[in-house]
C-alpha cells in the first residue's frame, strides 16, 4: 500500500520518536488505514490500532498483513471490551479526539495507559477567539506553501469531522482529566497534547 503525506502524517516522526525504548506496547486510537501504526511497529514490541470505520480497518489490516505483533480492532475505543484489560506504554491519537466526547475520551485514554506511560495527541480545535482566528489566518500561506512543497495528498478515504471545541476548551478539560499535560499550538492548524501517567 502507498505512503502519502498530509497535515497529520507531518507529525508521524515525532510520534515515532516517542516510542519508549523497552518491551513496550503501543495503541493508536483512530488508526485509519494504519499508516502510523505501520511506522510505530518498526520501534515497538507490539502495536494495536483501533478504528470504528470498517473500511479503514480493512485497509489497515492489508497494510499490516506482514507485520508481526500488530493487532487491529474494529470498534469504538470508548466502549470496546477488547481493550478493557489491556494497558499501553504509549497511546497515540491523531486527528481523532474531536470525533468523540472530549472529557469521556480523555478519561478513557487515561484508563488505557499503563502507569508511567505516555499519551501523545495530535488534535484539531475550533477557532472561537480572536487569537484563534489570527493564528489560523497567519498560517494560511505558509501551510499552503508547505503542502505544495511536500506534495500533500489530502485524506484518502478518511472519515473527517469539524472540531467543536476550542483550544481553551481542550486546555480546561485536559487540566481536569490529565493534570500536568502540556498543550501547544502547532503548524498545520493542529495542537499537540503530551501527558505522562504518574507511576
Ligand atoms: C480524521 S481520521 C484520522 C485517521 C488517522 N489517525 C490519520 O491521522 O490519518 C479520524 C478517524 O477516527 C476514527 N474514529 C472516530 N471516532 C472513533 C471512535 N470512537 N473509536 C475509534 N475510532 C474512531 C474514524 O473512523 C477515522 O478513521
Amino acid at each position: 500500500m502507498t505512503e502519502y503525506r498530509n497535515h497529520n502524517t507531518a507529525f508521524h516522526s515525532e510520534l515515532l520518536a516517542a516510542v519508549p525504548h523497552r518491551d513496550n506496547s503501543v495503541l493508536d486510537i483512530g488508526c485509519g488505514d494504519g499508516l502510523l501504526l505501520r511506522k510505530l511497529a518498526t520501534a515497538a514490541a507490539s502495536v494495536t490500532g483501533i478504528d470504528s470505520d470498517h473500511s479503514a480497518v480493512a485497509r489497515a489490516r492489508a497494510r499490516l498483513a506482514d507485520t508481526p505483533d500488530a493487532h487491529l480492532v474494529e470498534g469504538d475505543v470508548l466502549t470496546s471490551s477488547e481493550l478493557d484489560d489491556r494497558r499501553f506504554d504509549l497511546i497515540t491519537c491523531v486527528a481523532t479526539l474531536h470525533h468523540m466526547p472530549l472529557i469521556i475520551a480523555l478519561e478513557r485514554m487515561r484508563e488505557l495507559l499503563a502507569p508511567g506511560g505516555s499519551l501523545r495527541i495530535v488534535g484539531l480545535s475550533a477557532n472561537k477567539t480572536v487569537i484563534d482566528r489570527l493564528v489560523a489566518g497567519a498560517l494560511v500561506l505558509p501551510v499552503r506553501v508547505a503542502s505544495t512543497i511536500h506534495r500533500e495528498s489530502g485524506y484518502p478515504g478518511m472519515t473527517t469531522e469539524q472540531p467543536r471545541e476550542s483550544l481553551a476548551d481542550i486546555r480546561r478539560a485536559a487540566a481536569m482529566v490529565l493534570p500536568g499535560s502540556r498543550i501547544h499550538r502547532r503548524f498545520y492548524y493542529r495542537y499537540t497534547l503530551d501527558w505522562t501517567k504518574p507511576l
